[in-house]
């Protein structure tokens, strides 16, 4: 671990650790540095939120002896404002060096303006996985008669699909050469449209799979599903489903057992050291997440697909407001919620914490510091089950105790205990959403 004399943003780096990534998995370190953009809209509250919990928390479980060095890090607004530019080059410089970063929500504008932040940041860094756990908290109230049936980490492909932002304005030139390929290939397209390209290649589908399968092995999960549209997109999502099919019988044989041999050859029931390997059409997991809920497990999807369904399977549990994420590449990790920046509760200060904090709870797994992880999400866990939520959640509770990012905050951090080994040990056991 070397002490760094770098400068970013003409202030020298704080005292404290780089985290090295091998192969996808990060050191254990003891004061890592952890550079935190907060992000437009609710991005300061939830983020001011996030680091008091997770600080509180190491305190709890480590004392002196352990503690998070968070450097700000700028891009969206903030950026704008102080560096003229809503991605510095330094704030990438800034995650390259130190391989790990949390962020708050930031701004894209719809239909034209800047690309996507967030996109950019995932090719920069190539962070293929996008890894969103949805389950169940007790306390909350949803839409569905019975969202504890859902227990799903989802893994997007996070680099390709109509999100590589290959896009032609319609009457452009290469809008209109790429209308005459097509026709030279015997299709139609109207001149006056616009034009998107969707590519999906072997390599990130495999690794995608990949990533899925192994997060499935390492924590007892029985059920690998790959989401595709490929009944109309054959060449795109046809081919990810077959592209990881094959890897999964090439990488791992014998492990995997289909839904045909399932029912034919054992009956419906999965022998043991097995893992059913299935397929699903996007619109079909829709239907299936909500009616048939504890059939799914891990899912495997194409980047769009990913997108869709994780906040509707967030909605399913009670909200984007408990919905984490983080974006996982081969050499850095940047730990992120699901949701956006809530323009229309931005600067209330009524929002919900919880989606950043528990992206804090999959950074806190991705450095194996299981206790502090472990100690966040009880406490979570607790303050939730006591009714006591924000706005978004406690307006559905009954009886429930409204209140505001602050005084959450605070309820959550009253509501610490140290847990034990035994406990840390059982609420780890097939639950980390980080460790490929
Ligand atoms: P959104 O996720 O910001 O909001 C959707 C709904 O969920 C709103 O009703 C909002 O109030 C509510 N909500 C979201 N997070 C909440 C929280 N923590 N607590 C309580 N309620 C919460 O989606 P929207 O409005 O479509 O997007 C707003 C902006 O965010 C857009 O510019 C979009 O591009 C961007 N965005 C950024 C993301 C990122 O930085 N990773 C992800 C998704 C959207």
């Amino acid at each position: 671990m070397s002490k760094s004399v770098r400068k970013f943003y003409g202030k020298p780096v704080p005292d404290g650790e780089i985290i090295q990534v091998v192969d996808g998995k990060a050191t254990k370190p003891t004061r890592p540095i952890i550079p935190f953009i907060d992000g437009d809209g609710i991005g300061t509250e939830i983020s001011v939120a996030t680091r008091r919990i997770i600080d509180a928390a190491v305190a709890k479980c480590y004392g002196d002896k352990r503690n998070i060095v968070w450097l700000p890090a700028y891009a969206g607004d903030a950026a704008v404002a102080q560096f003229g530019s809503p991605l510095p080059a330094e704030t990438l410089e800034m995650l390259d060096y130190f391989g790990i970063g949390m962020k708050g929500p930031l701004g894209t504008p719809t239909g034209g303006g800047i690309r996507s932040l967030n996109v950019t940041m995932r090719q920069h860094f190539d962070w293929y996985s996008c890894v969103r756990p949805v389950r169940y908290f007790r306390g909350i109230v949803s839409v569905v008669k019975r969202p504890q049936d859902l227990d799903v980490v989802i893994f997007r492909e996070n680099t390709e699909d109509v999100y590589a932002g290959v896009e032609f304005e319609a009457g452009s030139e290469g809008a209109l050469e790429i209308i005459a390929v097509a026709k030279k290939y015997g299709h139609e397209i109207r001149e006056d449209s616009g034009i998107g390209i969707k590519p999906i290649s072997k390599f990130a589908s495999r690794r995608i799979v990949r990533s899925a399968i192994e997060f499935a092995i390492e924590h007892g999960r029985k059920v690998v599903t790959i989401v595709h549209k490929g009944n109309i997109q054959k060449h795109t999502e046809g081919a990810f489903l077959k592209w990881g099919l094959e890897l999964a019988a090439e990488e791992y044989p014998g492990l995997f057992v289909s839904e045909d041999e399932l029912w034919k050859t054992h009956g419906g029931k999965l022998p043991e050291g097995k893992i059913l390997l299935n397929h699903r059409i996007a619109d079909a997991t829709f239907y299936e997440l909500l009616c048939k809920s504890t059939q799914f497990s891990v899912i495997a999807t194409t980047n769009l697909n990913g997108d869709y369904i994780s906040d509707a399977a967030a909605g399913q549990v009670g909200g984007l407001g408990i919905a984490p994420g983080a974006n996982i590449g081969a050499k850095s990790a940047m730990f992120e919620a699901t949701h956006g920046t809530a323009p229309d509760i931005a600067g209330k200060g009524i929002s919900n914490p919880c989606s950043l904090t528990l992206s804090g709870v999959m950074m806190l797994e991705y450095i194996d510091w299981d206790e502090a992880a472990v100690c966040v999400t009880r406490a979570i866990e607790k303050t939730l089950r006591s009714k006591t939520a924000t706005g978004d959640l406690a307006r559905f509770m009954k009886n429930g105790n409204q209140v505001n990012t602050v005084q959450f905050t605070d309820a959550v951090i009253a509501n610490m205990v140290k847990p034990t080994k035994r406990t840390v040990d059982a609420a780890l056991k097939g639950k980390k959403a980080i460790r490929q």
